[in-house]
């Protein structure tokens, strides 16, 4: 029996390694142990209870307000003595949050191989987006196992002479995801209040580097829109970084049709969000999901590492100015053409399989080394 780690920390990576949990949960001759770093807390109990995860070992390193080196020094201590005790013949981490750098790094200190899922995504800017193009590239520097979401994320892994034979193109598990939790017959309160012949615009924000003045922005961007259109309603889960929070707040409350609500359990976001007209948000694993959901996305960055969304044509990249927003939010609502243009265009993320590959190759691997 061969033991397989996965270590996750964040809402993100818990949704999208939950298929690759799953999978590992009902494949003989693995020993499965689920390691949950605890950089995000309810937002990751979320996704915990929603896909039944009971973790082995949980660090529970939060803090409210954490800096970045208090999340990598604490996963370090904390990963320390478990990799020691367990000694797992591979270790999978996924994407590019601090919890995948730091776990990395600490697997490799134990000479323990590591399956990176969601390998390859690059903007090749440091700077945006903060610190995540950093911890993929240096999870990548670590890897023994890329599972590429895409053609286009192994060419990214080549062009920076990861080897060849080591890259999977797997697709999405994002997309695995998403076959567990829409429902047609979908009901949350907060839909209670908005009557049907509304539009819903979902809106999420978060990313450190909008922080402030580009967050201000956008903000004040939306709530100009949604004060000029009767029909319309914003729904905003708000993420409980207190930055976000207080900014939200301070330019959203009191706008009746912009509805400030708690971050969502997976499976009421992702209804939500197929129920919605269009999605503006600054998240990475949005805008995997909306082409699925032929839903037009206006992506609050300048860059992003998900080409293949703007490719098919469901993503369009605005970033967070003041009038770029306005016109952008006001073309997808008066341009019934540009609209559907948006809404019709293939996901290019996957069939939905991608966590099993995943698994079979790390059976493959372990079996020859
Ligand atoms: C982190 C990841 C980012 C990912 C995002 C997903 C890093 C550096 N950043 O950013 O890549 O896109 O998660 O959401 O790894 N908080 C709570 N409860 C929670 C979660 C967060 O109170 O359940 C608050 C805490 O005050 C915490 C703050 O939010 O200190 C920020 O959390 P943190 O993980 O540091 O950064 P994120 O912005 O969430
Ligand atoms: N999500 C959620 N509830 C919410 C907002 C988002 O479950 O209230 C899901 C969303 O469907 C996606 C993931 O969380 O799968 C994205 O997480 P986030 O935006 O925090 O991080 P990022 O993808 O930007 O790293």
């Amino acid at each position: 029996m061969l033991k397989i780690m996965t270590v996750f920390g964040t809402r993100p990576e818990a949704i999208k390694m939950a298929p690759v949990v799953k999978q590992l949960n009902v494949t003989p001759g693995l020993i499965p142990v689920v390691v949950v770093t605890g950089q995000h807390k309810e937002m990751l109990q979320q996704v915990l209870d929603a896909f039944d995860i009971e973790p082995d070992y949980d660090l529970s390193i939060m803090h409210k307000g954490q800096s970045l080196t208090m999340i990598t020094t604490k996963i370090l201590t904390g990963l320390d003595n478990i990799l020691k005790q367990e000694r797992p013949a591979l270790l999978l981490v996924h994407g590019d949050t601090s919890t995948t750098m730091a776990a990395s790094l600490s697997a490799f200190y134990h000479h323990i191989p590591i399956g990176h899922v969601e390998a390859g995504l690059r903007t090749w800017d440091l700077a945006s987006p903060f610190p995540e193009e950093a911890n993929r590239q240096l999870t990548d520097d670590l890897t023994t196992l890329y599972f590429a979401p895409t053609d286009l994320s192994k060419q990214n892994l080549i062009k920076e002479n990861h080897p060849a034979d080591q890259i999977f193109v797997t697709g999405n598990t994002a997309i695995d995801a998403l076959h567990y939790t829409v429902s047609h017959d979908y009901h949350h309160d907060v839909l209670k209040g908005i009557p049907d012949d509304h539009r819903i615009i979902l809106l999420t924000m978060h990313r450190r580097e909008n922080q402030g003045i580009p967050m201000e922005q956008v903000f004040r961007a939306v709530r100009s829109v949604a004060e000029n259109s009767p029909k319309l309603d914003v729904v905003y889960p708000v993420h409980l970084s207190p930055r976000v929070q207080k900014l939200a707040h301070q330019v959203f409350d009191g706008i009746d049709n912009i509805h400030l609500i708690a971050p969502l359990d997976v499976w009421d976001f992702h209804n939500l969000a197929a129920r919605s007209y269009f999605i503006m948000t600054d998240s990475g694993g949005v805008q995997e999901e909306a082409p699925s959901l032929n839903k037009p996305v206006l992506v609050l960055r300048n860059t992003t590492e998900r080409p293949e969304g703007v490719t098919a044509g469901t993503l369009k990249i605005i970033g967070t100015d003041y009038n770029r927003v306005r016109n952008a939010m006001e073309e997808l609502l008066n341009d019934p053409v540009k609209y559907h243009q948006m809404a019709n265009a293939h996901n290019p993320y996957g069939d939905g399989h991608a966590a099993e590959r995943i698994v079979k190759i790390c059976q493959q691997y372990l079996a020859n080394n």
